[in-house]
């Protein structure tokens, strides 16, 4: 804060400026009652009066530069270190018994919840970079294992085939065979979906029609539920502009949101995927009438690995997430046990720079 130069006068002289007029206020009426009164020694009186009083007033001076000048300057020393990032300042003046003290015991109070502030951001901020640290290269490995079992297993995929194949229409292995092959696809898909978690494909962005995407991932999603009595209904917005997009990945993230509310609904029901748009966002939502969330799922919902199902990757919403934040969106979730679910994908009609950027598209 800036204040113009020549207004500032200092503390002492308006401190002064009223004593003084005081001291020079209390010597006329001095003088002008000894005049009416006829006092024969004023001279004397007057001058031993006036000392006294420029004594107190000399005194009480002295007294508020030491209490109150002293530590106000102190404390100005002070902030001052504090800005330039030193936690370790404290005021020496903390333990008087008075206001100022107060003052002091405050501001040395203030400097220690600063202090404790920036250990726990120091400490937090050391521990999520080892855990980074951790996970990449538990990343790297998982994903260089995946990506060599991926091979044999499509051998062994190749070989079970052939074999069920020769088998008669009658044997009784083959009850065996098919779950032996759905067993594989499910190896297959969790290799997958951990090669793809790992080392995700670069986005590839371009202006095209989003309800043209969805409803791709919709029909893929109405694919798994033929045989189920699920309805899944489609609300497109017919006035949506261009939205700058991957189709692919897009797509990819809508059918995870799908298949889980599929996943999500035991007997029968409901799922509607709808598309509208706010402020040059646009957004698409699934809603299902599932089982919905356990409240205490919320917080890990989209850490990869997080999965309550048997058969889950846990990695689907982890992808949602890195796709939709890649599109420089986001995704909410909102839930009611027992009731249902929605999940809500928010994407920018068009990029954002700096998303651009690291795209490396213009
Ligand atoms: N629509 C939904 N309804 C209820 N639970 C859901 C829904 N979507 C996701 N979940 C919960 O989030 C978890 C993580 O989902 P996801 O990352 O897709 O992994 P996966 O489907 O392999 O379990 C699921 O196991 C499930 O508990
Ligand atoms: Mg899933």
């Amino acid at each position: 804060m800036t204040t113009m130069p020549g207004l500032r006068i200092r503390w002492l002289l308006k401190a002064i400026l009223p004593v003084a007029a005081v001291l020079v206020g209390g010597v006329a009426v001095f003088l002008w009652v000894s005049f009416s009164l006829a006092i024969p020694e004023w001279r004397t009186v007057l001058l031993v009066a006036a000392g006294g009083a420029v004594a107190i007033c000399c005194v009480m001076l002295v007294a508020l530069v030491v209490l109150i000048q002293r530590p106000i300057l102190e404390l100005q020393e002070k902030i001052a270190r504090l800005q330039e990032g030193d936690l370790t300042v404290q005021a020496s003046f903390a333990g008087r018994r008075d206001e100022i003290g107060d003052l002091g015991r405050h501001f040395n109070e203030m400097v220690a919840q600063l202090r404790q502030r920036r250990e726990e951001t120091h400490r937090v901020h050391q521990a999520e970079m080892s855990r980074a640290e951790h996970l990449a290269t538990l990343g790297e490995l998982a994903a260089g294992l995946a990506h060599e079992l991926r091979n044999p297993l499509a051998g062994i995929a190749g070989v079970v085939e052939v074999l069920g194949q020769e088998l008669p229409e009658t044997s009784p292995s083959r009850e065996i065979w098919k779950e032996v092959r759905l067993e594989i696809q499910q190896i297959q898909k969790i290799l997958n979906d951990l090669l793809e978690y790992a080392r995700p494909r670069p986005l590839q962005f371009l202006l095209a029609d989003l309800n043209a995407t969805a409803e791709q991932a919709l029909h893929l999603a109405r694919q798994q539920v033929r045989s189920r009595p699920i309805i899944i209904e489609f609300v497109r917005d017919s006035r949506l502009p261009l939205v700058e997009h991957d189709a692919s990945q897009i797509q990819q993230l809508l059918l995870n949101l799908l298949l889980n509310a599929v996943q999500a609904i035991e007997a029968e029901g409901r799922i509607e995927m709808r598309i509208e748009s706010q402020n040059h966002l646009a957004m698409v939502s699934v809603t299902d009438t599932g089982r919905g969330i356990d409240p205490s799922h919320l917080p890990s919902l989209f850490r990869p690995f997080f999965t309550t199902k048997g058969q889950g990757t846990g990695l689907g919403l982890s992808l949602a997430q890195r796709i939709a934040e890649g599109h420089g969106g986001s995704i909410e979730v909102s839930s009611v046990l027992g009731k249902g679910s929605r999940f809500v994908l928010r994407v920018p009609f068009r990029k954002r720079p700096a998303a651009a950027a690291a795209a490396g598209v213009k």
